[in-house]
């Protein structure tokens, strides 16, 4: 019976929306994250905060004892932010994973939900990207992503349950705000600028509602070891160019005109999620248009005052903080 659920990097833009619906569900959260982009967490007596870094072995030994499972989000989490000093990301994507793994492991951790990315496939020319092909990960981001995964599934065993999900790109408001997602920018464009800039437009990007993101980890957790263990699923639905987001934005937010720029960002997705359907019977609830319609009322709303501050994109921040 899983009760306790640690989710480090739980304070980010998918845990924001994770965390609380785990407490409303009854679950005991602990966050172990550095707040980077600030906390947005409200207190509540099931949930503990842990200011600190995964890197931290000493924490690691300190915090993960007692969890039931782990959703581990914590991460420098898109392509730009981790060239920013590659070294720096890769001691906390990839070298703190390992060690993570292990102390989970030896502290009985049940069962350890990995957020890989759909990334780890490069660009590929099966028009079905099923979770069976060869992993050609592009960038280091996406390299490093593939190299937990192998990690993860060396310890997976009966009582260590592993399940990798490769979501998409998320779309749509969290408290903790990311305005740096393909429908979460051109959605801010269009609001704030009136004029959708899209560079290139042909790059196909898979998406996944934060709802049904924070509500799959959920799944996840309640359904039984064997269902899931040595698992590995695509995330992500409604594979579109961007030229097709920025047009989808466009249709639902008046006067807003399209500027197209060229672009050699040739980083271009897609992903079937059939499998995630087939075998836990798992299905998305919302949509793109679902994303841009809660942007819009939070925008309309207050709830994003400023969408020029840094804390909402992720590379601005990192720049700002100098994170050693
Ligand atoms: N958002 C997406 O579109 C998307 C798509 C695919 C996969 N993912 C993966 O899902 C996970 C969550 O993504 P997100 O969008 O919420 O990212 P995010 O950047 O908003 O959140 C990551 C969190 O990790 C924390 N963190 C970073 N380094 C840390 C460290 N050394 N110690 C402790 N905490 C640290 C940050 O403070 C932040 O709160 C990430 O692993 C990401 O790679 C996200």
């Amino acid at each position: 019976m899983i009760r306790n659920v640690l989710v480090p990097g739980g304070a980010g833009y998918v845990g924001a929306v994770l965390v609380p619906k785990l407490l409303e569900n009854g679950y005991n959260v602990k966050v172990v994250d550095l707040y980077i982009y600030g906390d947005v967490l409200n207190p509540h007596p099931n949930l503990v905060e842990i200011k600190g870094d995964v890197r931290d072995i000493a924490l690691l030994e300190r915090e993960i004892p007692g969890a039931d499972a782990v959703i581990h989000l914590a991460c420098i989490s898109n392509d730009p932010s981790y060239e920013l000093n590659p070294e720096l990301s890769k001691s906390i994507n990839y070298d703190a994973f390992i060690p993570f793994v292990e102390i989970a492991k030896k502290n009985e951790v049940k069962r350890f939900i990995f957020a890989s990315s759909a990334s780890v496939y490069g660009i590929k020319k099966e028009e079905e990207v099923t979770e069976d092909l060869s992993l050609e990960p592009l960038t280091d981001y996406s390299r490093y992503k593939a190299k937990c995964e192998e990690i993860l599934m060396k310890e997976a065993d009966d009582n260590f349950i592993v399940t990798i999900v490769r979501p998409a790109t998320v779309c749509g408001y969290s408290p903790r705000l990311r305005l740096d997602l393909t429908v979460n920018i051109l959605t801010n464009q269009a609001i704030n600028k009136g004029e959708i800039t899209v560079f290139g437009g042909e790059q196909m990007r898979p998406n996944i509602h934060i709802q049904d993101m924070t509500d799959l980890y959920l799944y996840l957790l309640k359904l039984p070891n064997k269902k899931i263990n040595k698992k590995i699923y695509n995330a992500g639905w409604e594979n579109y160019k961007v030229k097709e987001i920025a047009k989808i934005v466009q249709s639902m937010i008046s006067n807003v005109s399209i500027k197209t720029v060229p672009s050699d960002d040739n980083r271009s997705y897609r992903v079937s999620s059939r499998k995630i359907t087939d075998e836990l019977g798992f299905t998305p609830k919302y949509g793109i248009k679902d994303a841009i319609f809660d942007l819009k009322n939070a925008f309309e709303g207050g709830k994003i005052p400023d969408s020029d501050d840094i804390k909402y994109y992720n590379i601005k921040t990192m720049q700002a903080i100098n994170l050693k």
